[in-house]
């Protein structure tokens, strides 16, 4: 009745901002992710015959409410795959800073998925996993498999079609991703909160849709043929075009800091010098940035320099949740 699993974050190359079906978490359109190794989530679940609901705790500290809520979608369908009742238990626990735009739902998501099923003695495929965890948060769907992941939009009305898939296998490329971490508070605004805004209330929001599915073809065309600065510029335009729809809701959604926009800057500069690095952002003020493993001293030194930066934390391409 106890299973443990640890699952790598993730980070998008194409973005996914949208829902086509909020209840069920189902994507306006597909999007196109790096498992990275370094941020992961740890979790163990313990089904327990005494328990009236069921709890968690992250890093050590009890978080009844939304997240506990988030858990239980997940665990319900493991639960129902089972034939199960028992509530249960959920210890999980961060490499990195929880809540913070950092990708520690999508981890936890897919850690959880993975503990439940192996504590109920299910043996489900990492894309059924991915099915149950997309329940939780969205980006988890990325999160079971390693390497280079796309999540489809999907085409059924019940969302099983709606996983992720490898794409490429974690030595077909061995990029780096740098995080420089702006601020490590908690996000006041969430990612669905955020979307349902964009959706319903910012003009640019078609646009954004239209751009999503070129956008996948090319950073699939620049994956297959490992060409950095193709990958690199899909990938900011991605990032640029969610949050010009973010900004331009009502009210305008902005997650980034001053030292958030010292960093792009800082990364364009790197890049007239000659360094193959490219920046993401997702729904938190901190800077991702891709780049050849021969490049990362130089960019990592670069970014630590950038005023309002408090760490560097520097991450492989990931593997497998196990
Ligand atoms: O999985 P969610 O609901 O936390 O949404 C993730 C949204 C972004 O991180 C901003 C983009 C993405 O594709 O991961």
């Amino acid at each position: 009745m106890r299973g443990h699993a640890r699952a790598s974050a993730n980070f998008a190359l194409v973005k996914y901002w949208g829902k086509r079906d909020a209840a069920l978490n189902l994507p306006a359109r597909g999007s196109l992710s790096v498992t990275v190794d370094a941020l992961y989530t740890e979790t163990t679940v313990i089904f327990e015959p005494d328990l009236a609901a069921d709890c968690l705790s992250v890093d050590g500290r009890p978080r009844p409410g939304a997240a506990t809520l988030r858990a239980s979608r997940v665990l319900d369908l493991i639960r129902a795959a089972a034939g199960a009742s028992l509530r249960a238990r959920v210890l999980s626990k961060n490499s990195f800073p929880y809540g913070a735009g950092l990708a520690s739902s999508a981890s936890s998501m897919a850690a959880l998925s993975l503990a439940a099923a192996r504590a109920l003695g299910l043996d489900l495929s990492l894309e059924r996993l991915s099915v149950i965890a997309r329940h939780g948060s969205g980006s988890a769907a990325r999160s079971l498999h390693g390497g280079y992941v796309l999540w489809r939009e999907g085409t059924r009305a019940d969302g099983e079609d709606a996983h992720g898939s490898q794409l490429h296998p974690p030595e077909h490329w061995p990029l780096r991703v740098l995080v420089a971490l702006v601020d490590a508070g908690e996000k006041d605004t969430s990612s669905s909160q955020g979307m349902q805004e964009t959706a319903r209330s910012s003009p640019l929001y078609a646009g954004w849709l239209d751009s999503v599915n070129p956008d996948l073809e090319a950073a699939q065309l620049a994956l297959a043929a490992r060409d950095l600065a193709a990958l690199g510029e899909v990938m900011e335009r991605s990032c640029l075009t969610m949050h010009a729809a973010m900004m331009s809701a009502r009210p305008g959604l902005l997650y980034w800091r001053a030292a958030t926009v010292a960093l792009i800057h800082r990364v364009r500069a790197l890049r007239a010098e000659g360094l193959g690095v490219y920046f993401t952002i997702d729904a938190g003020p901190h800077v991702k940035a891709l780049c050849a493993p021969k490049d990362e001293a130089a960019v990592r030194a670069a970014l630590e320099a950038t005023p309002g930066v408090t760490r560097v934390i520097a991450c492989g391409v990931g593997g497998h949740a196990r």
